[in-house]
C-alpha cells in the first residue's frame, strides 16, 4: 500500500513510498485511512528538523491528525466495521512513568512515551493502518468530512482542562478569553471558549482570508491591531497562546487580568532572543497571582471532551475550516502554505473534494 513516508532529521525526504500491508495484532482495529489534517509539527518533520523513525527502520509513515473507517474488528470489541475512528496519538513510556502510570500519558516525565507519526511509531497517513482497540476514539457519523479536527480539538480540550484546574485552586470566575493566533489551534480553541459561556476573542495578523470571518461565525470577536494594545484594553482572565511567536507571548502574559492564567500551546523554534522587562514581568505575576502553563498533547479523557465539543459544533463552519483536500500521491502540495489555508487536509482514499 502506499504512505506517506520521511526519514527524520533529513530534509527533502518526505515521499509517498509502498509499504507494507498492515496485519492486525490481537485487540487491534484495522482501519481505511480516509484523511490526516497536516500540522505545524508535520511541517517541521518533513523539514528535517523533528521526529524519530522507528527503531531499526530509516523511514518513519507521518501523519498524526486521523481519521479512518474500521475495516475489521476484533470479536467482542465495542467497534464495529464501517465505525469512523480517530486514533490516539501518544503511547505511554515503558518504565513507565508515574503520570504514564495513571493514563496520563501527555503528561510523560521521563520523555520516553512514544507517538503515532511523530515519535518511533508509524503514523497514520497510509491507505491502512491498524490500531489498539484502546486507543481508538469512534466519532460521530456526521463528522465524515472533518474527523481529522479531532486530534488538535483534543489539544485544545486540554489546554481548556488545564486553565480549569489552575483556575480551582481558588475562586475563578472567568469572563474574558484572549486566544492569539487564529489557525486551527485557535479556532478551536475560540469554539470551545465560546461553548463555555465566555466572552472570546481572538488576535492574528491577517485583515482578509477566510479567518475574520471564521472567528466571527463562532461567536468570537475578531482583533488584528497590535497585540500590546489589544490585550492591554481587554485584560483577559484566561489567554490561550497558539501562535508561539515571543512577542505575542510575553505582552500576553504582561496584560492579563489579576488570577490570569495563559496557556501556551505553540511549540516555537529555539534561538529567538528578545529584550523583555524582565523585573516588571515577574512583578506582574506575583502581585496578580497569575499563572503561564505550557500545555501538549491529549490524554483519552481530552479526546472524549473533544468528541463532545465537535459533536456540539456547528458542522458546517467545522467544514470551512478545512480549506484544502490534497490526495495522497500529492501529499508535498499540502506542505506549501496557500494565503488562504487554515487546516490542510490528505486525503488517503482516492478523492480531493
Ligand atoms: C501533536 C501532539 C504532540 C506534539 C509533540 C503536536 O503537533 O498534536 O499530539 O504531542 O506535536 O510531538
Amino acid at each position: 500500500m502506499r504512505a506517506l513516508t520521511v526519514i527524520p532529521l533529513q530534509a527533502g525526504s518526505l515521499s509517498v513510498t509502498d509499504v507494507p500491508d498492515p496485519q492486525p495484532g490481537d485487540g487491534e482495529l484495522l482501519v481505511d485511512g480516509l484523511a490526516v489534517g497536516v500540522c505545524g509539527t508535520d511541517k517541521e518533520i518533513a523539514n528535517g528538523d523533528y521526529g524519530w523513525a522507528p527503531p531499526g527502520r530509516d523511514r518513519l509513515v507521518i501523519g498524526h491528525e486521523s481519521l479512518g473507517r474500521v475495516r475489521t474488528a476484533p470479536p467482542g470489541s465495542d467497534f464495529s466495521p464501517g465505525d469512523l475512528v480517530v486514533g490516539v496519538v501518544r503511547r505511554p513510556d515503558p518504565v513507565p512513568c508515574g503520570a504514564c502510570a495513571h493514563g496520563q500519558f501527555d503528561m510523560c516525565r521521563n520523555g520516553r512515551y512514544t507517538e503515532r507519526g511523530i515519535k518511533e511509531l508509524d503514523g497514520y497517513a497510509s491507505q491502512a493502518w491498524t490500531v489498539e482497540t484502546g486507543y481508538a476514539v469512534k466519532i460521530d457519523p456526521g463528522l465524515a468530512d472533518v474527523g481529522m479536527l479531532m486530534e488538535p480539538t483534543s489539544v485544545v480540550a486540554k489546554a481548556w482542562a488545564e486553565v480549569d484546574a489552575v483556575g480551582a485552586r481558588a475562586w475563578f470566575a472567568p469572563r474574558t478569553a484572549l486566544v492569539t493566533g487564529a489557525g486551527p489551534i485557535g479556532l478551536l480553541a475560540a469554539l470551545l471558549g465560546v461553548q463555555r459561556g465566555l466572552d472570546v476573542h481572538v488576535l492574528d495578523r491577517v485583515t482578509d482570508g477566510p479567518k475574520p470571518r471564521l472567528v466571527a461565525d463562532v461567536g468570537a470577536t475578531y482583533h488584528s491591531d497590535g497585540v500590546d494594545e489589544v490585550a492591554a484594553k481587554l485584560r483577559p482572565d484566561v489567554v490561550i497562546e497558539a501562535t508561539g511567536a515571543g512577542p505575542v507571548i510575553f505582552a500576553a502574559m504582561a496584560n492579563t487580568a489579576p488570577y490570569g492564567i495563559v496557556c501556551l500551546t505553540g511549540v516555537s523554534s529555539a534561538g529567538h532572543t528578545l529584550p523583555v522587562d524582565a523585573g516588571g514581568l515577574n512583578r506582574d505575576i506575583v502581585l496578580e497571582n497569575d499563572v503561564v502553563i505550557g500545555s501538549v498533547n491529549a490524554n483519552l479523557g481530552h479526546y472524549a471532551a473533544a468528541a463532545e465539543a465537535l459533536a456540539k459544533a456547528d458542522i458546517e463552519w467545522l467544514g470551512r475550516l478545512v480549506t484544502r483536500r490534497v490526495p495522497l500521491e500529492q501529499a508535498a502540495d499540502a506542505f506549501t502554505a496557500g494565503p488562504e489555508d487554515v487546516k490542510v487536509v490528505i486525503t488517503l482514499d482516492g478523492t480531493s473534494s
